[in-house]
């Protein structure tokens, strides 16, 4: 068992890669001080740059399908399997959001775990990776609202794992993992419901 809270702990290290902080910081600014104050792509994309944001997308997609691809490499192919791996595997995956989004460098701040949680996705069920990417683009295209596609694109993934009859540790993690990202959304919520969460147009600085 050492083994598996091993990954567990490794998941967590993995996600707490503060990439967009460091990103951030290589403009000279902290990111946890702009915008809506994640370290995630949207607000680095936001208040560094197109290109900043996307660097940070996908190192946080990397992280999160990292975190579950090592966990399978160890508990399936370096050892043999056991009734208990995939969730570990699940487990190592969740860890990686809550590094992500709660990062042990950067004073437990962080981002909300949308990237990490596609890049999870990814790696346990290409499928369902896909398709919560595309409810993604398929919201972002209707309501031009980043947020709002990633609280439906959050809905979507449980929903996608139960359609492609994906184990129970996946449909438990997609709905765990799910409502984190849903939680994480809280102030964009409210922002929501005021009408004041800026569309990709007017998405310049100056959230709180
Ligand atoms: O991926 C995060 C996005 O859904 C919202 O980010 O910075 O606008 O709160 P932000």
């Amino acid at each position: 068992m050492a083994i598996e809270f091993g990954l567990l702990v490794l998941g967590y290290l993995l996600g707490s890669i503060p990439i967009g902080y460091l990103v951030g910081l290589s403009a000279g600014i902290d990111i946890r001080e702009h915008g809506s104050g994640s370290t995630g792509a949207t607000n680095v994309w936001r208040c560094v740059g197109r290109s900043a944001g996307i660097t940070v997308f996908c190192g946080d997609l990397l992280k999160g399908a990292g975190s579950i691809l090592i966990a399978q490499y160890v508990l399936t192919q370096y050892q043999a399997p056991t009734p208990w791996a995939e969730w570990f595997i699940v487990g190592a995956g969740l860890m990686a959001l809550v590094g992500h989004s709660r990062s042990c460098w950067i004073g437990f701040k962080g981002g909300k775990s949308v990237a990490a949680g596609f890049g999870i996705l990814l790696a346990l069920n290409w499928i369902v990776g896909l398709g919560a990417a595309l409810v993604w683009g398929l919201a972002l295209a209707l309501w031009k609202t980043i947020s709002l596609s990633s609280i439906l694109a959050a809905i979507a993934a449980p929903v996608l794992m139960i359609v492609t009859g994906s184990p129970l540790a996946y449909i438990l993690f997609a709905t765990v993992s799910g409502a984190f990202v849903i939680w994480r959304h809280s102030s964009n919520i409210e922002r929501l419901f005021k009408g004041t969460e800026p569309s990709i147009k007017e998405n310049k600085e100056s959230l709180s």
